[in-house]
């Protein structure tokens, strides 16, 4: 006979573990009628993978959904009974086909069987932080990570009995000397900002695997077009969406892909949290996806050709990019990155901070704008944007010189950025 609500809620009132009782089936993802295309490459995944074409209308292209409930129906009572409303459509904050279309080109994208979108990159790193974490566990994060998450880390984990140690991302074993017995998790960039540093992923895994922890990356500053996580053997990799998985500057929004197991665990958090991610920034970030591989291509060699004009300039002190054998973990990014590198670029420029502020000002092209990964370039100063919170002393001592710049390299002509580079800086130095 099949137990009623009551019976579930009674048991639970006697400290029975209720979860149990439940006949869960794990679906196979949502009920919507889509391809992954997970045999092709990435320009055919962006175009063609998750896409929706609604079979009444013969409309081509996934609908906006917009809408916050759906009629109930024999299935949908089940799957609530069964608490597994995350693929059926019953809520728009448990699931929605526009959010399942996009989750499956991601999940396509990142070799991922499950993924999940959020309003939110910071949505999708606490909500995924706060359901693999257990009360009293420890994690292991990097002292280079992005200020939003290190906020979360240092200000909110101990609210729920958790704890952080920070560690630098490239030294494995000052990583392994911060592992405790009740660690639980291994969290890093792929790449830090803003002086592009690389986490050596195989090594951490490795690391991982042999003290039973989760790795957990946030591969924003790559995104899975230039390095697929999980087919280096992480477990978890999240993405703040609004940077250039939609590539446009126009939505806020977080991705997490990773096993089916692992996300089924992460989603009942994101109702929690309540990090969905609308309807309507679905559709944006799904159109925009589709063009993911092209962008990616022209960020990565724009970037290279930049930092090589740029290195080669006399008034730039020094480059930070990958993709240059200047870069102090040259050998590790080309195994790593296999010579797609980045498109995101840090140099110093002779004259510190006051020629730094020059040089923004003479630009055309670039916009003076925090945020990354979209169209355009974006151009901003560390100092007093994303490492503003620290004091100049604080700032050199993690390596944030005076006259740091940090580029986020657009899909512009290359010719034209080289340009207006060179006009620019030598506006700065006229004067
Ligand atoms: C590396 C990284 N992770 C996460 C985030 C947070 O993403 P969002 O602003 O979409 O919440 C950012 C934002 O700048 C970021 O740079």
């Amino acid at each position: 006979m099949k137990k009623s609500y009551q019976d579930i809620e009674y048991k639970r009132d006697n400290g029975e573990i209720w979860f149990n009782d439940l006949k869960r089936k794990r679906e196979n993802g949502p009920a919507l009628n889509t391809n992954r295309y997970s045999e092709y490459n990435d320009s055919t995944k962006s175009v063609h993978a998750g896409q929706y074409d609604d079979p009444e209308t013969g409309a081509l292209g996934t609908p906006i959904f917009q809408c916050s409930t759906f009629y109930l129906n024999e299935k949908s009572y089940e799957a609530i009974e069964e608490g597994r409303g995350r693929d059926e459509m019953i809520y728009s904050r448990y699931g929605n086909p526009s959010q399942w279309s996009v989750q499956e080109k991601l999940s396509s994208l990142e070799n991922a069987e499950s993924s999940i979108v959020f309003s939110s990159g910071m949505s999708a790193i606490s909500s995924t932080l706060l359901a693999i974490l257990d009360k009293g566990s420890h994690l292991v994060s990097s002292r280079d990570i992005y200020g939003g998450t290190y906020n979360f880390l240092y200000e909110d984990l101990d609210k729920f009995g958790m704890s952080v140690t920070f560690a630098s991302p490239t030294n494995i074993k000052e990583i392994e000397a911060a592992i405790q017995e009740n660690t639980k998790v291994l969290y890093f960039e792929a790449l830090t900002n803003p002086l592009l540093k690389i986490t050596p992923i195989k090594e951490l895994v490795a690391l991982g695997k042999k003290h039973n922890l989760r790795v957990i990356i946030d591969n924003t500053f790559l995104t899975p077009f230039n390095v697929k996580m999980l087919d280096l053997g992480v477990d978890i990799v999240v993405n703040s969406a609004t940077k250039y998985l939609n590539g446009h500057s126009d939505l806020i929004g977080g991705t997490v892909s990773g096993s089916r197991k692992l996300v089924d665990r992460i989603w009942p958090q994101m109702l929690k949290n309540g990090g969905s991610m609308d309807p309507h920034a679905c559709f944006l970030l799904e159109r925009s996806l589709k063009t993911f591989a092209l962008r990616m291509r022209t960020h990565n060699t724009n970037a290279m050709a930049l930092a090589t004009y740029l290195e080669s300039h006399p008034k730039i002190k020094r480059v930070y990019y990958p993709g240059l054998a200047s870069h102090n973990q040259y050998d590790l990014a080309k195994e790593q990155l296999k010579g797609k590198n980045s498109g995101m670029i840090s140099f110093e420029i002779e004259g510190g901070d006051t020629n730094a502020h020059a040089l923004l000002n003479y630009l055309k092209l670039p916009k003076e704008a925090t945020s990354l990964g979209g169209v355009e370039s974006l151009i901003s100063l560390p100092y007093n944007t994303s490492q503003a919170s620290l004091t100049k002393e604080q700032q050199k001592a993690i390596g944030i010189n005076d006259g740091l710049v940090r580029l986020s390299t657009g899909v512009e002509d290359i010719e034209d950025l080289i340009s207006d580079f060179e006009q620019a800086i030598h506006k700065t130095f006229k004067k």
